[in-house]
C-alpha cells in the first residue's frame, strides 16, 4: 500500500485526478470505479480540466459507480445518479450510455444488484476503483457487520452514515434508510484501489482502516489485503 500525505484537499484532488487520468491514458476504454460524496468532487473538476484542455480523452471510457440510495432516481438531485452527472459526466466527453450507477428505484432490487454485477462482470471487472471512507470505515455502502458481503446488495444505512449524510438532504428524515451497493468481490477484484479522504475527522477511522485488524466491523479494512492500493490523505 502506498500512503500519500498531502497539505490539503486541492492537492489530495490533483494527485487522484492525474493517478486516474494515467489509467485512461494507457487504457481508453478502461473501466473506472466511480464513487459520490463530498471528497471526490475536487478529484471530477481536475479530471474535467483536463478535459476541456484536450489532455484526456474520455469518449471510449467506462464507468461503474459504487452505490445509490433506494428510492431517489436521476430527477432527485440527491441521487447519486445527479451527482454523477452533474459533478462529472456532464462536464466531460464520455458516452453517457457508457455509465452505469445501480439503479435504486428498480421493481426487484434484487434482481437489481445480480443485474449490475454480471453487468461489471461483463465489462472485464474494474480498472481503477475510487473510493471515499464514512465515518463508521464504510466503503460504497458497504456498512459494518459480522461477515464481508461479497456482492451487490441492499443495505441498511447505518445511524452514523444517515447522520453524516443529512448535511445533502433538507433534514436527517429525508434521508433513505436503504441503499444498493455494490459488494466486496468487484470491490476487491478492482485492478488498482484509489482512496481519498480529507479532514481530521477521518483521520482515525483511516489508521483503524490501514493498520488494525481486518475485520467486517470496518469493512474499509479489507483493503489491506489488496496487492495495489494506494491512498491520499489530507488533515485539512
Ligand atoms: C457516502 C458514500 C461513500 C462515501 C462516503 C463519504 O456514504 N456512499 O462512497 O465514501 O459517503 O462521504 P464524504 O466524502 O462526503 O465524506
Amino acid at each position: 500500500m502506498r500512503f500519500i500525505t498531502v497539505k490539503n484537499y486541492e492537492e489530495m484532488s490533483k494527485k487522484a485526478a492525474i493517478i486516474i487520468a494515467a489509467e485512461v491514458l494507457k487504457k481508453e476504454d478502461c473501466v473506472l470505479g466511480l464513487a459520490t460524496g463530498s471528497t471526490p468532487v475536487g478529484t471530477y473538476s481536475r479530471l474535467a480540466e483536463m478535459c476541456d484542455a484536450g489532455e484526456i480523452d474520455f469518449s471510449k471510457t467506462r464507468s461503474v459507480n459504487l452505490d445509490e440510495y433506494v428510492g431517489l432516481d436521476v430527477e432527485n438531485d440527491q441521487s447519486y445518479r445527479k451527482f454523477m452527472n452533474v459533478n462529472f459526466f456532464n462536464k466531460i466527453n464520455i458516452d453517457i450510455n457508457n455509465t452505469n450507477v445501480p439503479n435504486g428505484c428498480a421493481e426487484d432490487l434484487n434482481k437489481e444488484c445480480e443485474r449490475y454485477d454480471a453487468l461489471i462482470e461483463s465489462m472485464g471487472g474494474v480498472d481503477i476503483q475510487l473510493l471515499g471512507i464514512g465515518v463508521d470505515g464504510h466503503i460504497g455502502f458497504n456498512e459494518p457487520d459480522s461477515e464481508f458481503v461479497m456482492g451487490t446488495h441492499h443495505v441498511t444505512l447505518d445511524e452514523s452514515t444517515i447522520q453524516a449524510n443529512a448535511r445533502f438532504f433538507d433534514s436527517e428524515n429525508d434521508v433513505p434508510r436503504s441503499a444498493l451497493t455494490m459488494g466486496m468481490k468487484a470491490i476487491m477484484n478492482a485492478k488498482q484501489i484509489l482512496m481519498i479522504a480529507n479532514g481530521k475527522g477521518k483521520k482515525d477511522i483511516l489508521m483503524k482502516a490501514l493498520y488494525g485488524p481486518v475485520t467486517p466491523e470496518v469493512p474499509a479494512s479489507i483493503l489491506q489485503l489488496h496487492p495495489n492500493v494506494t491512498v491520499i490523505y489530507s488533515e485539512e
